[in-house]
């Protein structure tokens, strides 16, 4: 068995892919069923880098006041079958796919899940985001242009906490 320390586990080890196998990046959003916890947050990211380091994939998991943003890379076939169960999972509904791409290389390679809980003033500070009241503002705000959710996602490349 092999022993990792938090710290480590949060870590991707390229060993894990493939150069063969096409890299996907899918970005989503959802609602959360209700407003999570920093316990149920903390355990929904343990669970998931543990998976995702065993899996090959990486990525970013935002959460602001009742809503998701996630985006997932690695060999196509793991992401998209982590999707499907994601979309299974009683803990959010409301799935909703944004971006799917094929990428030549990880936007997020030191993440097997980063993580940050988005606040008002975060998405202030962003040149062109708006802050939300509402959840479904900030859904729809992603849905109506997509390409807008990559770009805070990666905005929070360098400051994602384990
Ligand atoms: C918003 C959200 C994001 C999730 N992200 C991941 C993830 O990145 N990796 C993962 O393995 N599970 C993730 N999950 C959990 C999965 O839906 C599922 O519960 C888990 O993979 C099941 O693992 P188990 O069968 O080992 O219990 C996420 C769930 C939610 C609600």
């Amino acid at each position: 068995m092999l022993i990792q320390t938090p710290q480590a586990s949060t870590h991707f080890s390229p060993d894990y892919t493939s150069t063969f196998t096409p890299l996907l990046s899918l970005v989503y959003t959802s609602a959360s069923i209700h407003l999570m916890t920093e316990a149920e947050l903390d355990a929904l990211l343990m669970k998931s880098r543990e998976h995702n380091s065993q899996l090959g994939l990486t990525g970013m998991l935002l959460y602001y006041d009742g809503a998701f943003m996630q985006v997932l890379e690695g060999p196509e076939e793991n992401v998209r079958m982590l999707y499907t169960r994601i979309g299974q999972d009683p803990r959010h509904h409301r799935v909703i796919r944004l971006l799917e791409e094929y990428i030549p290389e990880r936007n997020f390679p030191d993440w097997s899940m980063g993580y940050h809980r988005l606040k008002r003033a975060d998405l202030e500070r962003m040149d062109g985001m708006m802050s939300f009241v509402e959840v479904d503002e900030f859904l729809n705000y992603f849905r109506e242009s997509p390409k807008r959710s990559m770009i805070l996602l990666q905005s929070f490349l360098k400051s994602s906490r384990l």
